[in-house]
C-alpha cells in the first residue's frame, strides 16, 4: 500500500498525499463532511471574484441513476460529443511522453498488457462509474467563459481535493465527464447557457487496490521552474 489514507494535518501533507485515486471503498461519506468541504472551498480565489463554478454533488440514488444511464449508453456505443478536447492534438514533447508514461505505469500496475485493448478500455470505462466512489461531483460553467475562468475552475478543484484529504478522503479529477454533456444536463439542474467542464470522484480510497499505488512521475524542479536571483 502506497496510498496515504490518514487525515492530512498540514497543507504540505495534503499536497503530498493527494493522488488521483481510481478505486474507492463502498463506504458512504457523511453528508456533514461533504458540506464542510464545499463550504470551506467557497474561499477559493477567482479572477475578479467571478466564482465561475457551478457544483453538483451527487450521492445515493441520484448518483446511481446518473452513472447507470451513462454506463448504459457506453455499452450501446452511444456518445454525445465532448464539450472540449482533453489535450491539444497532436500533443508535443515532452508532454506527449509524460502522458504516455502515465498510461504505461497505470496499466503496468494493473497487469494489463499493451495489446489488451478491451482490458484497457474497461479501465477507462471505470471513469464512468466514478471509480466506485460514493460521491460524484460535476462542475458546470457558462459556455461564454474565457480562458482565465478555466484557471479559476482548476484552483477550485485543487482546493476541494486538498480539503478532502483533510477529511481522510481521496479524489479523482475527471475530464472524462465532458464526453456526456446531455446526460449531465438531464441529471443536474443547470441552464442551457452552461455545460459540463469537469467532474470528480470522491470517497475513501481502497488501500488494497493496485491502481491506487500509482504515484505519477513529475518533472524535476529545474525542468519547469526557473529562479531569477
Ligand atoms: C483537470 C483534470 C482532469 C483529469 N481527468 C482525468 C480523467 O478523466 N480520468 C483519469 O483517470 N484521470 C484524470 N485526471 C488525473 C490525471 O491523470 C492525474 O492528475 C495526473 O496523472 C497526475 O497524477 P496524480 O493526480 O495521481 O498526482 C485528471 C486530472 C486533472 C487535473
Amino acid at each position: 500500500m502506497t496510498i496515504k489514507t490518514k487525515k492530512s494535518k498540514s497543507v504540505s501533507k495534503a499536497v503530498k498525499s493527494r493522488i488521483t485515486a481510481r478505486a474507492f471503498l463502498d463506504r458512504p461519506v457523511p453528508p456533514e463532511v461533504l458540506r464542510k468541504i464545499f463550504n470551506k472551498a467557497r474561499r477559493a480565489p477567482s479572477g475578479g471574484n467571478l466564482q465561475p463554478w457551478n457544483v453538483h454533488v451527487m450521492t445515493g440514488k441520484p448518483l446511481n441513476a446518473f452513472r447507470s444511464e451513462v454506463i448504459g449508453k457506453l455499452m450501446k456505443g452511444e456518445t454525445e460529443g465532448d464539450t472540449f478536447p482533453p489535450y491539444p492534438s497532436p500533443l508535443w514533447e515532452p508532454m506527449r511522453s509524460w502522458r504516455y508514461k502515465l498510461g504505461e505505469d497505470m496499466y503496468g500496475l494493473l497487469g494489463i498488457p499493451k495489446d489488451d485493448k478491451p482490458a484497457r478500455l474497461m479501465q477507462v470505462g471505470q471513469n464512468f462509474n466514478f471509480f466506485g466512489a460514493p460521491v460524484g461531483i460535476l462542475i458546470t460553467g457558462d459556455k461564454r467563459l474565457e480562458v482565465p475562468q478555466y484557471y479559476d475552475i482548476g484552483i477550485y478543484l485543487q482546493t476541494v481535493m486538498l480539503l478532502a484529504r483533510e477529511q481522510g478522503l481521496h479524489t479523482a479529477p475527471q475530464g472524462a465527464w465532458r464526453a456526456f454533456p446531455d446526460t449531465v444536463k438531464k441529471h443536474t439542474e443547470h441552464p442551457d447557457e452552461q455545460h459540463i467542464l469537469v467532474g470528480m470522484s470522491m470517497g475513501y480510497a481502497d488501500p488494497d487496490a493496485p491502481v491506487n499505488d500509482l504515484v505519477a512521475d513529475r518533472a524535476e524542479l529545474h525542468e519547469l521552474v526557473k529562479f531569477y536571483d
